[in-house]
């Protein structure tokens, strides 16, 4: 079975062809240079831009898979959640597309096709397992019961954790996207010299980064108003040791509280360097097998919508011309609603 796969949630325009697991093709258009000069997403130019490349992306990918839309089976599309005018962008063509071809419209949630990236290059991974998935917008730790059941166990009270380091990275006038290059900069941490706070949760699952993202802001401008250097890599790796404490910690102990032998990391910080070390380091030291996906398939892609989207056909979720965008909405919503 074929699927044409978009994806359109942020900055990314992205369209997949996949066959089960397997990615035909895999084309990302980028926004990230525009937006650099904002030094974060403008939603507004995000949907404008979506608009105009998706055509050509679409083609291309159909061009690189060495396929034509009459091979195509269905049409997935990223649903929700993302910003709302970047989500109507894919939706719109997605639902033309599916009914121009007359095949089945399969919507996607964006964090569980997250998810699915671990699933491209892992052909034994199988639920159940736990995972945790890190996004520039969101930070949850998830059981996943099946392809398409999942149960919340925990998440962010207020920032994600990419957001933090995105932020946290521009105050350090690091490019964009942050994380990206405090993760590059990063050298050994220093807690007696820049002694960040440990966030603290009464959710035993749940995470807090707003006050540690503040709390390094605030010093950044407290040095220079005193005149006193920042040591960016120091300080770079202080804050990923800050964050990676925190996200390997919780996972590791939901892991072990809920018997999961099988742990994922899923999201654009999954790429983190030191998160998949440390995950690694503690996973094996517990005999937890751990899984995180290539990092092309990190970010934001079309291909992980695709390998999420044949599950969700299995299960029988499909859309049709009503189908709507969704600015927010949890992963383990009721798909039959
Ligand atoms: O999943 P994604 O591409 O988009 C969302 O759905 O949010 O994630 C983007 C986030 C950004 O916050 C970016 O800075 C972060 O992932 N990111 C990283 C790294 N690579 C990307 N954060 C830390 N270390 C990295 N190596």
């Amino acid at each position: 079975m074929k699927i044409i796969s978009i994806e359109s949630s942020c900055d990314e325009t992205s369209v997949a062809i996949t066959e089960g697991r397997r990615v035909l093709s895999n084309i990302v258009a980028t926004q990230i240079p525009e937006h650099k000069i904002y030094g974060g997403v403008v939603p507004e130019i995000a949907s404008r831009r979506h608009a105009e490349a998706i055509s050509a992306v679409c083609q291309e990918a159909l061009c690189e898979a060495g396929v034509t839309l009459e091979d195509i089976d269905a049409v997935a599309v990223t649903f929700a959640p993302g910003l709302i005018g970047a989500l109507l962008v894919g939706v719109n063509f997605a639902k033309g597309l599916a009914l121009s071809l007359d095949v089945p419209l399969i919507p996607v949630h964006h964090l569980r096709s997250h998810i699915a990236a671990n699933y491209v290059d892992n052909e034994e991974l199988k639920p159940p397992f736990l995972c945790l998935t890190v996004s520039g917008g969101n930070s949850i730790i998830t059981e996943v019961t099946d392809y398409t059941k999942f149960k919340t166990l925990g998440g962010t009270r207020d920032d994600a954790a990419g957001e933090c380091f995105d932020k946290t990275a521009r105050a350090l006038g690091l490019d964009y996207p942050g994380g990206v290059y405090l993760d590059k900069v990063a050298t050994e941490p220093d807690f007696k010299k820049y002694p960040l706070p440990l966030p603290h949760t009464d959710g035993e699952y749940d995470f807090s980064f707003s006050g540690l993202k503040t709390s390094v802001i605030n010093l950044i401008h407290n040095s220079k108003q005193k005149g006193i250097e920042i040591d960016i890599p120091v300080l770079s790796a202080t804050i990923r040791k800050r964050v990676c404490d925190i996200l390997v910690d919780k996972t590791v102990k939901a892991a072990q509280n809920k018997g999961y032998k099988t742990v994922a990391l899923a999201g654009g910080v999954s790429a983190n360097s030191e998160l998949r070390r440390r995950m690694s380091e503690e996973c094996e030291k517990h005999g937890i097998k751990l899984y995180y996906p290539p990092l092309k398939y990190c970010g934001d892609n079309a291909a992980m919508v695709g390998v999420q989207a044949y599950y969700e056909y299995l299960s029988g979720n499909i859309g049709d011309v009503s189908l709507n965008a969704v600015a927010t909405l949890p992963i383990d919503y009721n798909c039959q609603d």
